[in-house]
Formats: C-alpha cells, sequence, structure tokens
C-alpha cells in the first residue's frame, strides 16, 4: 500500500541508533500536482476527517501469562543491574524500500521485559531505593481529530488500524506507559534493544554508545527459562511437528509441481496460521541443495530419488521458537547409502543428547558428537589422518563435513542469548531451565571430490529441541522419530492418515 497523497512520516523517520547520519531524503516529492490535489492542503478534507468516528477495540492482544512473566524477569535484571538507569528500546519495522517495511518483530529483550511488542517503545527501568520503577514510552497512534490520523502512516489509525495507547497498554501490561515526548534519559544510562529506532526516539537515545554490558547481561539472564517460558517453547515445538506432517504430505504434490518452495510455503503458511511466523528462514533442501547450511532460497524441484532435508520452526505469538530438522527421502523409502549417513548421524546425535544434563559442561554434546562423526568417516575411509589427529585441536579434518556448531541455545530467539560472554556460553555449565538444540549432521557437497561417488550431494541434520531438567533432559520434539525406520514410519502414517 503506497501513500500517494501524503508526506510519509515513516520513512523519513527511520534511524540507525548507532550509525545514523542524517535523515535519509525522501525520493517521492509530495509537491502538489493539480491532477492529484495534496489532501495536506485541503482544509474541507481535514475539518471533515475530524469527526464521525465511533468506538473501536484498543486492547491489545496479550499473550496469557506473558505480564507476569515479564514482571518477573524485569526483577531479576533489576537485580543484576541495581542503581543503573536501564533502557531497551523495542525498535521499529525496517525499510524495505521507500514506504514498504518488513514485518515488525521487537527485539527479543524488549519482548521478555514487556510481554508484548510495542513498535517504537522504549522501556526504562530507572532505579529506585528497593529496585527499578519501569515505565514504557510509545508514540502514541494518533486518532481521529488529529491530523496525524489520517496523514501519518506509521502511526495514524486509518493507516494501521485502532491502536492501543499509553492507558490500553497501562493497563494490559500492569506497568506505568508514558508518550515518548516525555522521555528523558539520564547520562550513563545503560542502552540495549534494536538498533533500528524511530528518529523521536533517535533523538532522545540516539548518538549514545549502546551498553554491551546490558546485552550481555539480559542474554546471560535469558539461558535458564521459566515455567511459562518452557511451556511456551513446547507449544512451538508441537506447533512445528504438526507443520512437518503438513509438509510431509505435501511431498507428492511439491514432486509433481512447485519444489521445494512448495514445501516452504505449505510450513510458513501453517506458522503464520497457528503461531506469529516461522522462527527463522525455513531451509527445504532436496538432493544436492540437503548439504548447503543455508539453503534458504528452495528454487530447485523436488527429487523423488533423493534425500529431503527440512529445517524448519514455528515462532509462537510470544515470540518463542522452535528449531527443528528431519531428513527424509522423498520417496518414503531410504536407499542404503541414505541410510548409512542417516544412521551414523543418529548415532551422532544420540551421543550428542547423552551429554545433556544439569552439571555437564556446554561443550559436552558437542564433543560427544563430533567424536562418533569422526570415527564413522575414519571407518568409511574418508579421513587422511587418524581419528585421534582428527579430533585434535590442530587437526579437525572431520570437520570438512560438518563445519558448523552441534547445537545452541533457544528462545525468543532462535540462536538464544548470542550476546552473552564466551565463558557464560560456552565455557558454562549446564543449568536445570536451559533449552537448546543438538543438531548434528553430514554434509557433502556435490562438488566434493574427496566424498565417494555415490555420496556425494547428500545432507543430513537431525535437530532437536531440548530442556535440560532437574535430573537429566527432556527432549520435546520427540514427536517426530529420529531414526530411519521410524521415519519411514512416520511418513506413512501422516500420509495414511489424512490422504
Ligand atoms: N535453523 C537454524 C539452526 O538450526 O540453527
Ligand atoms: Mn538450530
Ligand atoms: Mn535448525
Amino acid at each position: 500500500m503506497s501513500t500517494p497523497h501524503h508526506h510519509d512520516a515513516r520513512y523519513d523517520d527511520t534511524v540507525h541508533v548507532v550509525d545514523w547520519e542524517g535523515s535519509i531524503p525522501n525520493p517521492r516529492s509530495t509537491a502538489s500536482d493539480p491532477r492529484m490535489p495534496s489532501l495536506a492542503k485541503a482544509p474541507g478534507f481535514a475539518e471533515w476527517m475530524r469527526t464521525g468516528w465511533g468506538d473501536a477495540d484498543r486492547t491489545p492482544r496479550v499473550e496469557p501469562g506473558a505480564v507476569d512473566a515479564a514482571r518477573q524477569h524485569r526483577e531479576r535484571l533489576s537485580q543484576a543491574l541495581p542503581g543503573q538507569t536501564l533502557v531497551v528500546l523495542a525498535g521499529r519495522a525496517q525499510a524495505r524500500v521507500h514506504d514498504n517495511f518488513f514485518e515488525f518483530r521487537a527485539h527479543s529483550d524488549f519482548l521478555w521485559l514487556t510481554g508484548f511488542p510495542v513498535e517504537d517503545g522504549v522501556l526504562v527501568m530507572t532505579p529506585t531505593a528497593g529496585g527499578h520503577d519501569a515505565t514504557i514510552y510509545i508514540v502514541p497512534p494518533a486518532r481521529p481529530g488529529a491530523a496525524a490520523f489520517h496523514a501519518d502512516a506509521a502511526h495514524g489509525e486509518l493507516w494501521v488500524g485502532p491502536q492501543p495507547g499509553t492507558a490500553e497498554l497501562a493497563s494490559a501490561l500492569d506497568v506505568r506507559v508514558n508518550v515518548l515526548d516525555d522521555l528523558t534519559v539520564p547520562n550513563g544510562a545503560l542502552i540495549a534493544g534494536h538498533a533500528v529506532v524511530g528518529k523521536g526516539t533517535g533523538a532522545r537515545v540516539g548518538g549514545r554508545v549502546r551498553s554491551a554490558q546490558l546485552a550481555r547481561t539480559l542474554a546471560e539472564l535469558r539461558m535458564v527459562k521459566d515455567a511459562w517460558e518452557l511451556a511456551e517453547l513446547r507449544s512451538a515445538v508441537n506447533h512445528t511437528i504438526d507443520g512437518f506432517a503438513a509438509v510431509r504430505r505435501e511431498v507428492p504434490r511439491a514432486i509433481e509441481f512447485g519444489g521445494e518452495r512448495w514445501l516452504q510455503g505449505t510450513f510458513d503458511r501453517h506458522a503464520r496460521t497457528v503461531g506469529q511466523a516461522p522462527g527463522y528462514a525455513s531451509i527445504v533442501g532436496s538432493g544436492a541443495n540437503a548439504p548447503i547450511l543455508h539453503w534458504v532460497r528452495a528454487e530447485s524441484a523436488v527429487d523423488p530419488d533423493a534425500l529431503l532435508l527440512l529445517d524448519m520452526g514455528v515462532e509462537n505469538r510470544s515470540g518463542y521458537t522452535a528449531d527443528v530438522t528431519r531428513t527424509i527421502p522423498a520417496s518414503g523409502r531410504f536407499t542404503t547409502a541414505q541410510r548409512e549417513v542417516h544412521d551414523l548421524v543418529e548415532r551422532s546425535h544420540r551421543a550428542g543428547l547423552a551429554a545433556v544434563a544439569p552439571g555437564r559442561d556446554w561443550r559436552d554434546f558437542h564433543t560427544a558428537s563430533l567424536e562418533v562423526i569422526a570415527q564413522g568417516l575414519s571407518d568409511w575411509g574418508m579421513l587422511p589422518v587418524s581419528v585421534d589427529e582428527a579430533l585434535s585441536a590442530e587437526g579437525q579434518h572431520h570437520r570438512r563435513y560438518i563445519v558448523c556448531g552441534i547445537g545452541h541455545h533457544l528462545g525468543l530467539d532462535v540462536h538464544d542469548c548470542g550476546a552473552s560472554s564466551y565463558e557464560q556460553y560456552f565455557e558454562a555449565k549446564m543449568q536445570p531451565g536451559m533449552a537448546l538444540t543438538v543438531e548434528p549432521g553430514l554434509y557433502f557437497h556435490a562438488w566434493d571430490e574427496t566424498v565417494p561417488p555415490e555420496l556425494r550431494g547428500m545432507g543430513v541434520r537431525i535437530e532437536d529441541d531440548i530442556i535440560v531438567t532437574d535430573d537429566g533432559h527432556d527432549v520435546i520434539s520427540d514427536g517426530l522419530p529420529i531414526d530411519a525406520a521410524g521415519l519411514e514410519q512416520w511418513m506413512d502414517s501422516v500420509g495414511v492418515r489424512l490422504s
């Protein structure tokens, strides 16, 4: 939807806090054209638009439980950084071109602390004797009576629909809410969150250095999930398992028509319908595309004789996302070679899972999985050195076939808690309440001449979502089998049940 008659306030108003060099020129001048009279210069229109608007529902769609969880998260942050003014920016939708925008997705730190994605929202936590007071500052929606009601494509309710304002948000989120014009940020405040904000926000907090300390503290606090967050993750995973079934049912059709893109679209539509969106660009790779780690283009046909790697996750409306991978034969039956590769990845996966427990080193599952991979590759004669030499810090030859990590924290972000310190992430012990993926794989690129010809162009990953419990772990994505026979049976049962 273009904004033909109005100055596009939103476009001119988007800046990067960290590297803003001035306002962005609007390429579409609104100079008056007698054939297209400017509404901004039509007092009759302005007067007529002021009145005649009835009531509208402005209640924000807050997820059940999100408000209580956010309050507890703010308390944890308050205890971690006493006496500091803390500012967290929700951000705004990134411009795609001119007056078109990608969908808004609030920064996860803001979501974690407020429970709701307020575009252009700024959370300020001000130190008090007992902790912190919290206020969210917002750009108030422009309602009937204001010129911006019809002239501001970002905040005018005629453009974006009835929006919660300060009163509705304060009541729904149980926090003080004020207008951005009243925001002053004291010197020394720690600032984190989204780098892309409106110019109004930028004028108040821009030009200041964002605080790595605050970002790091938030990432480390977010590592251990509370009961509500774990329930959200379970729900996202269950939606994802349903999405895998929906995709599996479409495989025959995708072979006939539509290819990888059809399957990607099937999952993405499911994610948009039952949740908020895919939690990351869905990966659908047939045959030689399966080993390509970030194959998100999904532009190839689905080869009925090849493996199909599916890495997909539903992000719930609360913002929590699943991240699951299964590799299935498009035909429904693994060939001997496909099955051998899958079996090795499965053994590696099981070894990784066995190393997930409270008190274990974070690195243990990574190491355990890779030892199995190295041994298996050696057994196939694919390593130029011994297993010990490959596993040494100076060797790592087996990593030619798996250059990525074996897993990561999972939560509001698919690669959650990425701003943590190295020590708190990679050198930490596992704790109950952590959520993570385990995802070993083997990636034999079609043009890799070190790979036996029958294995070239084959990629297998098995990725599960796991919660660390008090006495071990819980694989919350185990509604999908991880063994070749189980996957064949799952493919049959999904197809039979619904066809
Ligand atoms: N889908 C991204 C990942 O597995 O990390
Ligand atoms: Mn992952
Ligand atoms: Mn994944």
